[in-house]
C-alpha cells in the first residue's frame, strides 16, 4: 500500500511486520521493520532506492499501481545494501534503461551484488538535479554507514531523505514519529545508532555539522527504515550529535556468563557494592547467554562503565562472552572504563584475557579485576561488593 506525504512525494515501500532478525542473526528486530522508498512526482518521475529482495515482486506490483514505471525518469539508489536496492532487479528488468543515480561505490556495491551494468550515473555531493518545481541535491556520506552512502535532499518541501541515518527497526502502519510513543520511537532509534552507527559515530558528527553549514532548510526527515521525524527533525539530529560525542548515562552495565552460578553470584555481589555505593546509577545485570544482543549492544553504548565476568573454561571464557567482547570491539567506544572477574578451579585465566580483550578494544581498565577459587564464600562475596564499591 502506498501512503501520500506531501502534494509530490509518496512512500511506496514495505511495512517488515514479522522480521525478527536483520543482517542474517545480527540485530534483532523484535518490532519489526520497514524498507522505505520513496516515489516523487514533479515534471519529472523520480524512485528513490527500494525495497528488501524478498517483497520485490510485491514492491513492483504496488508502485505500478501508483506509477506508469516507464514514466518513471530517474532512480536514486541512496545506498546499494540490499534491504535498499534488492528490488532493482525485479524493477530493471521491466524498465533497463532507466538512469540509476548513485556515488561511485554505490556504482560499485550494486555491480558486485547484482552483476548488472545498468545505465549508472555517479554524483557527488552538491551535485543537483532539477526534476522540475523541485530541485534535488546530493549529499555523499560515506561511512554512514557503508561506504556507497548518500543523502538527497529535495528543496521547496525540504526533505532530507537520509537512507539509513536516522532510521529505526520499527513496524508501524502510522509513517510519523510524532504518532508513537515518543521513549519507544527514541529507544528504538538509540537501538540502531549504537549496533549500526556507533562505529561511524566520527563520520556522523561531521556529516551533520557538513549538512548544518549548507544552510539547508529541513521540514521533514525520510530515512529508509521505520518512521519519519516530520515534527521537529531538529530534535532527532541534537540527539545524533548527542549519541556521536562518546555517549554515556549514568549507568553501568554488568555482563556475565555462568556454568554453576559462581560468576553469577560473583556479578550480583558487584551490583549490590555499586548500589550500597551510589544509589542513583542505573545498574544493568544482564547474562549474555540469555540476553538478546541487540539489547545488550545498547546498555553496553548507554554505560560509562561495563563489567564483564566469566568463568574459565578450557584456558579461555565462555562462547556468549567472546561473542560479545568481538561486537563490542567493533563499536570501536571511546572514553568507557571496564574490569572483568570471574571463577574458576585450577587454571583461572578468563579474567586475565578478557581484561586484555577490553584493553584493545579501547576501554580504560579500571583495575586488574576479580577471581573467586571455586564457589564464592562469604569472605569471596564480600569482597565482590567492595569491587562494587571501588568501582564507583
Ligand atoms: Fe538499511 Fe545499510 O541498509
Amino acid at each position: 500500500m502506498s501512503k501520500k506525504i506531501t502534494e509530490n512525494v509518496t512512500w511506496v515501500g514495505k511495512i517488515d511486520w514479522e522480521l525478527q532478525k536483520f543482517h542474517g542473526d545480527e540485530y534483532t528486530t523484535k518490532k519489526g521493520s520497514s524498507y522505505n522508498s520513496y516515489l516523487i512526482k514533479d515534471e519529472k518521475i523520480v524512485l528513490i532506492d527500494t525495497v528488501w529482495l524478498p517483497h520485490d515482486k510485491e514492491f513492483v506490483k504496488n508502485l505500478e499501481k501508483e506509477v506508469d514505471l516507464n514514466k518513471i525518469d530517474y532512480i536514486i539508489a541512496n545506498h546499494g545494501e540490499i534491504d535498499h536496492s534488492g528490488a532493482l532487479i525485479e524493477l530493471m528488468r521491466k524498465i533497463p534503461n532507466t538512469p540509476i543515480y548513485c556515488t561511485a561505490n554505490g556504482i560499485k556495491s550494486i555491480k558486485g551484488q547484482y552483476h548488472k551494468d545498468w545505465n549508472f550515473v555517479t554524483v557527488k555531493t552538491g551535485d543537483t538535479l532539477n526534476i522540475g518545481k523541485h530541485t534535488l541535491t546530493f549529499i555523499e556520506a560515506p561511512m554512514i554507514h557503508w561506504p556507497d552512502t548518500m543523502f538527497t535532499y529535495m528543496d521547496k518541501e525540504n526533505i532530507l531523505f537520509s537512507n539509513d541515518g536516522f532510521g529505526q527497526h520499527y513496524a508501524s502502519e502510522s509513517l510519523y514519529v510524532k504518532d508513537i510513543e515518543k521513549n519507544e520511537i527514541y529507544e528504538e532509534a538509540l537501538k540502531y545508532y549504537a549496533n549500526i552507527l556507533a562505529p561511524f559515530s566520527m563520520f556522523v558528527t561531521k556529516k551533520i555539522k557538513e549538512v548544518q553549514d549548507m544552510n539547508l532548510p529541513i521540514d521533514m526527515i525520510c530515512p529508509s527504515h521505520g518512521l519519519i521525524w516530520k515534527d521537529n527533525p531538529e530534535e532527532i539530529i541534537q540527539n545524533y550529535l548527542k549519541w556521536a560525542d562518546n555517549y554515556e548515562e549514568n549507568q553501568i552495565t554488568i555482563l556475565y556468563d555462568s556454568m554453576w552460578e559462581n560468576t553469577k553470584k560473583m556479578a550480583e555481589a558487584i551490583a549490590k557494592g555499586i548500589y550500597e555505593k551510589d544509589k542513583n546509577i542505573i545498574i544493568k545485570l544482564i547474562n549474555t547467554a540469555k540476553g538478546d544482543k541487540t539489547d545488550i549492544i545498547t546498555q553496553v553504548y548507554k554505560s560509562k562503565i561495563i563489567l564483564i565476568g566469566s568463568p574459565t573454561v578450557n584456558n579461555g571464557y565462555l562462547y556468549s562472552i567472546a561473542g560479545i567482547l568481538e561486537m563490542i570491539k567493533g563499536m570501536k567506544l571511546k572514553n568507557k572504563k571496564a574490569a572483568a572477574f570471574g571463577s574458576y578451579g585450577w587454571s583461572g585465566e578468563a579474567v586475565k584475557l578478557i581484561t586484555e580483550e577490553l584493553k584493545k578494544s579501547g576501554f580504560d581498565i579500571i583495575n586488574e579485576g576479580i577471581k573467586s577459587n571455586w564457589t564464592p564464600d562469604e569472605n569471596i562475596i564480600e569482597k565482590c561488593i567492595e569491587f562494587g564499591k571501588n568501582i564507583i
